[in-house]
């Protein structure tokens, strides 16, 4: 499942509430495979929501997944002294991570936030398909359910369809609209019928909660 938004939108806080949720509530362990926060910063800022991380993972109920370094690998990354393409190997050691992770917990939930920084490492369309297909394959083929977020590359209602929405089971747009009001929209699901009707949600101090039955009005309905 894709969780697609712009930065501030809130989707680390709602993926977060999915392992916490499960974690805590429901006997599901979750991995968080991070590659923009380093543990310590996911940690506290969590914390800060009411979401205590460090006693799910105490209780081997949740593990997180420093996966930062990804990002820092060059476009041209070298194996010993060999040459080798920095976004393909940026790929590899993601996958790698988030084996390990589910070798580690044997989870039934799995996060990877966010995998923008990867895929927009392949700005051609014909290259970045396959690259988005391995990493879903991977997780598909763990049985987990699996959330990964992507920062949205271009908003309005004529975008065009990435190959990361294509390829997911189910997407989710998180979105900021003018005048400051939030909406979620089911995009996709597949599989299952669903309400796409954007529907109004706001953070707070408890975290990410959805309005599921009102609707996003006045100023802002129909953006
Ligand atoms: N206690 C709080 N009360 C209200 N809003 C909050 C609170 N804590 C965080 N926020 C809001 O949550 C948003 C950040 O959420 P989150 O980090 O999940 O976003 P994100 O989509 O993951 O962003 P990025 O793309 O930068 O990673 C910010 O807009 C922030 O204002
Ligand atoms: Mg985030």
């Amino acid at each position: 499942m894709l969780i697609l938004g712009e930065p501030g939108t809130g989707k680390t806080i709602l993926c977060s509430q999915y392992l916490h949720w499960g974690a805590s509530q429901s006997e599901e362990k979750g991995v968080y495979v991070g590659l923009n926060e380093p543990k310590p910063r996911f940690m506290t800022e969590m914390n800060a929501l009411g979401m205590d991380f460090t006693r799910l993972e105490n209780n081997s109920r949740f593990a997180y997944v420093d996966a930062t370094e990804v990002r820092r690998i060059p476009e041209q990354a070298k194996v010993g002294r060999i040459p080798v393409g920095g976004r393909e190997l940026g790929l590899v050691n993601l996958i790698d991570l988030v084996q390990e992770g589910i070798d580690k917990l044997s989870p039934q939930r799995v996060v990877v936030d966010s995998i923008s920084d990867l895929v927009f490492r392949f700005p051609n369309i014909e290259e970045r398909r396959p690259a988005v297909l391995d990493i879903v394959e991977v997780l598909q083929s763990t049985g987990t359910t699996c959330l990964l977020t992507s920062e949205l590359p271009s908003t309005g209602v004529d975008r065009v369809l990435q190959p990361e929405e294509y390829l997911a089971e189910g997407v989710i747009l998180l979105r900021m609209l003018k005048d400051g009001a939030r909406s979620l929209q089911v995009l996709k699901m597949r599989g299952s019928k669903v309400d796409s009707i954007p529907r109004p949600y706001v953070i707070k101090d408890n975290g990410l909660e959805v309005y599921s039955t009102e609707e996003v009005y006045g100023q802002s309905a129909g953006k």
